[in-house]
């Protein structure tokens, strides 16, 4: 029988949607509670005392909907709380990190493998550690991209200061030092044609995929792929822009609450 309560989702503004929209593609049956902590964004450069309290706030703001699994679609709260959250919460928690880790294994030929992210994410070393759990010969070379976040809330995405600033960041992979890139961020696959352009032959892995796949291995395969579901997205702090970026991710307009979880 369907199982007929929502998945939870939360991020700490609009990246968590890129996630959300691979679910909904791959499972259009579902029900969804998206949060975007967007009073807060960034989580990137807070301290981890921080991001483990408003991931703690976020997912008791998803239990109130009766969830049964919650993704944390955010790389930061993934890498600092998901631990924490898995011990909190009764529903099962799966994060951004692993599969994100899993599809670079997968998808690496050289063993050369890079990380972006945000500070926080990569301070943590969780890609690090989760890569090399699965594939102890492989070389992982990681590099926070701070600004990226700013201006993708920003909506600059095709634009030629994003340019520079990612040609700036991505100097670092130049010369072929990796074959794979994980965007360790939900908020960088917005940027996937600028960095694709920067880093021309290198595999861009989104973990949104493997997180799909992730979940539905957790919840035994008993999710809706036909069906038309229903997606509520609520946010901390309503604005033009998130509502702007929410269309373009999802590719269609959706209405949008604002809430507290303090
Ligand atoms: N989208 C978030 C992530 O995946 C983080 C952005 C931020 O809040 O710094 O890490």
């Amino acid at each position: 029988m369907k199982d007929e309560r929502p998945i939870g989702i939360f991020d700490s503004g609009v990246g968590g949607l890129t996630v959300l929209k691979v679910f909904r593609d791959r499972y259009p049956g579902e029900n969804f509670i998206y949060f975007g902590d967007t009073a807060r964004v960034p989580y990137g450069t807070k301290s981890e005392k921080t991001v483990v309290r408003y991931s703690m706030e976020n997912s008791k703001f998803l239990e109130k909907f009766d969830v049964k699994l919650i993704v944390v679609a955010c790389n930061t709260s993934s890498s600092i709380a998901l631990d924490v959250l898995k011990r909190e919460f009764n529903v099962p928690v799966i994060g951004v990190v692993k599969p994100g880790s899993l599809a670079a294994v997968k998808v690496t030929k050289t063993g050369n493998v890079g990380v972006i992210g945000t500070e926080a994410t990569v301070k943590s070393g969780s890609y690090r550690k989760e890569i090399l759990l699965r594939a102890p010969l492989l070389n992982v070379y990681e590099k926070p991209c701070p600004l990226f976040v700013p201006l993708i809330e920003e909506g600059w995405i095709e634009d030629e200061i994003t340019m520079l600033v990612a040609k700036r960041y991505l100097s670092y992979f130049k010369d072929g030092k990796v074959d794979t890139l994980v965007l360790g961020c939900t908020h960088y696959p917005l940027l996937k044609s600028v960095i694709g352009k920067i880093l021309e032959g290198v595999t861009l892995v989104d973990s949104a995929e493997e997180t799909v796949k992730e979940t539905a291995k957790v919840l035994k395969g008993n999710l809706d792929e036909v069906g038309i579901g229903k997606v509520r997205v609520f946010v901390s702090d309503l604005n033009e822009r998130f509502e702007k970026i929410a269309e373009m991710i999802l590719e269609n307009r959706i209405s949008i609450k604002e809430v507290s979880t303090e």
